[in-house]
């Protein structure tokens, strides 16, 4: 579908915010189930809205709200106006857990890399995500997660990686799709499957200069590489 190959300028630590997003949205729009509609799409905690971007160029997205807490509306505006994208992409500051729009707007939300800061709790799914999708619409979410639930020294070494608190954000496919599945009872179909693009979405950011790839990549070269994955979960509503 998409050539990743244009987004290539954008692999530097002036851009990414982690292992390399334009490399799991890629796999997260190739892989997803059939029937999948973008004509009105939120990036839920799109960042710097270069997931926006992606979205607007690689699907037929009419409207792709970019929407995020960290990063204001008025730095992404000046980006997406920058690549003359201003009339689809609609860039919003605000809060996953309280968000601004009218229940049943969106045919699909997408959240990349961003969705485990907020969503691992119980009842966030169910009563401030899913309300926002229409009956037959559909939620995309990659993150982060574990393979294995780390024992002993890799524990305390995941642990120290993720800074304590952090470490919650991570979990097992098996997991997420419990949650989800327990949210949504019989309204939706989930799926849970890992990403394919571990390693290479790894490597880019190792590259890109950040000087968190830098840390990164110490404690992965630990061994933290073996039990970590990343996660592409699908809901289809209805
Ligand atoms: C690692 S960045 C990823 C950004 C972008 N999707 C990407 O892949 O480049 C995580 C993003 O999640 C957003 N985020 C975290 N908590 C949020 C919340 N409660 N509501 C909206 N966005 C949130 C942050 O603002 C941040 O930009």
């Amino acid at each position: 579908m998409s050539n990743i190959e244009r987004y290539r300028p954008y692999f530097t630590k002036d851009y990414l915010m982690g292992p390399n997003s334009f490399r799991l949205l890629d796999e997260l729009i190739r892989r997803r189930p059939e029937g999948v509609c973008f004509e009105r799409t939120l990036d839920l905690g799109c960042g710097f809205a270069l997931t926006s971007l992606f979205i607007a160029n690689e699907t037929d997205a009419k409207q792709v709200f970019a929407f995020d807490l960290w990063i204001s509306a008025t730095e992404n505006y000046l980006r997406i106006r920058d690549k003359g994208l201003e009339d689809r992409i609609i860039p919003i500051h605000g809060d996953a857990n309280d968000m601004p729009f009218a229940k049943g707007y969106f045919d699909t939300i997408i959240s990349v890399d961003a969705y485990h800061y907020f969503g691992c709790k119980e009842g966030v799914f169910a009563e401030k995500i899913l309300p926002y999708v229409k009956n037959g619409g559909s939620v995309m979410i990659a993150v982060p997660g574990l393979r294995e639930q780390p024992q002993g020294q890799m524990k305390q070494l995941f642990e120290t990686w993720a800074e304590g608190d952090d470490s919650e954000l991570f979990k097992t496919a098996a997991w997420w799709e419990k949650l989800l599945k327990d949210e949504c009872g019989d309204r939706c179909r989930v799926e849970v499957k890992e990403a394919e693009c571990y390693d290479i979405a790894w490597q880019e950011w190792f590259r890109s200069g950040h000087e968190y790839g830098a840390r990164d990549k110490s404690f992965l070269d630990r061994g933290l590489y073996d039990i970590l994955n990343f996660l592409l979960i699908y809901v289809s509503k209805g």
